[in-house]
């Protein structure tokens, strides 16, 4: 059989998602505008003033802000979000409270998405002073995040105070190797359990296969073997371009010995059309799973 009627046989022929590299992180630095309490078109509102100082810090006082995101600190620049909360001052000294926020992009890269931050902002020194607060989850492209918020403020003037805020967001990077034997072959990896349009392909309407392909850090058919993508497709595509898929990879050696992932989704066979490691056995294909952004900064 030649190695494109394997091919077709099988779109499967999937294998890899990312490397065994280390966890990583994307690091983001915004700079926040805030017109101080009390001035013309201040950002910052007092809600509570419990203790009648008046102040941010009081014990128990609440303030709400919606102070401006920008790139840069020039506040001509334009403005890409803003940090939407509140902050209580829970310190009976004054010198610290508790905040919680989102910084929501409206315009530039993160545009529709947000951050969400919680945690103690330290407000004496008031300059230079760093606070770390954590990343407690996200919208759109920070989604599930999860990471810390390092923030400094750095000028003040009568009527302006400017913060600098460095988001670190931790995701994990892992690339692996799936090395799957085709559909038809001697000791395939892929065994087709229903086979609904009598096509004997994959991605066939209704079809349905099966697979326990291996695992593996490289392409290379000879490394150990570190585990296995246990699941099913099923043709859910009636143009046969594409199948859904849910599967378990199993791992049974390397470092996530005894630990799994689980993958559901949308599986496309023109990722795999476009690469050229296929051969009448085995395919050996690479898919980066989509998560968060590879690392960069503003
Ligand atoms: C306050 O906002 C108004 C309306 O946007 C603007 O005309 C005015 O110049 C602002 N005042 C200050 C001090 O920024
Ligand atoms: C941000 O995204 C919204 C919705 O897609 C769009 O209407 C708006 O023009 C964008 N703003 C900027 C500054 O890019
Ligand atoms: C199939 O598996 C058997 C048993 O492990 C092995 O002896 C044989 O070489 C394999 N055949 C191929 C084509 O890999
Ligand atoms: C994987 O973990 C199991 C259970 O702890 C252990 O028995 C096995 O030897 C490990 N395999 C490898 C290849 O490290």
């Amino acid at each position: 059989m030649a190695s494109s009627t394997f091919f077709f046989f099988s779109y499967f022929l999937l294998v890899s998602v990312a490397a065994a590299s280390p966890e990583n992180y994307l690091h983001l630095r915004f700079f926040q505008h805030e017109r101080i309490l009390g001035v013309a078109n201040a950002t910052v509102v007092l809600s509570v003033n419990a203790d009648n100082s008046g102040l941010a810090t009081g014990f128990g006082n609440v303030v709400a802000y919606e102070n401006a995101l920008r790139e840069t600190t020039d506040l001509r620049a334009p403005v890409i979000g803003h940090s939407q909360g509140l902050g209580i001052g829970s310190d009976r000294s004054g010198a610290s409270g508790f905040t919680a926020f989102s910084m929501v992009f409206t315009g530039g890269r993160y545009n529709g998405s947000s951050l969400d931050i919680q945690g103690i902002f330290i407000s004496q020194p008031l300059l230079e002073t760093v606070s770390e607060r954590a990343i407690v989850g996200g919208t759109g492209r920070f989604r599930g995040a999860r990471g810390y918020l390092l923030s400094k403020e750095i000028v003040l003037t009568p009527e302006t105070l400017t913060g600098q805020l460095d988001a670190f967001i931790n995701y994990y990077h892992l690339r692996f190797f799936q090395h799957e034997r085709i559909l038809g072959t001697p000791n395939a990896t892929v065994v087709l359990s229903v086979n609904a349009d009598n096509s004997g392909l994959a991605t066939g309407f209704g079809n349905i296969v099966a697979y326990d392909n291996a695992l593996r850090e490289t392409t290379d058919l000879r490394a150990p073997i570190i585990g296995h993508s246990q699941g099913l497709g099923i043709g859910s595509d009636r143009s046969g371009a594409s199948g859904f898929t849910v599967f378990s990879m199993v791992f049974t050696g390397g470092k996530y010995n005894g630990s799994s992932l689980d993958i559901q989704g949308i599986f496309h066979i023109a990722a795999v059309a476009g690469d050229g490691g296929i051969n009448s056995d085995s395919a050996i294909v690479e898919q980066i799973s989509p998560s968060l952004p590879v690392v960069d900064s503003l």
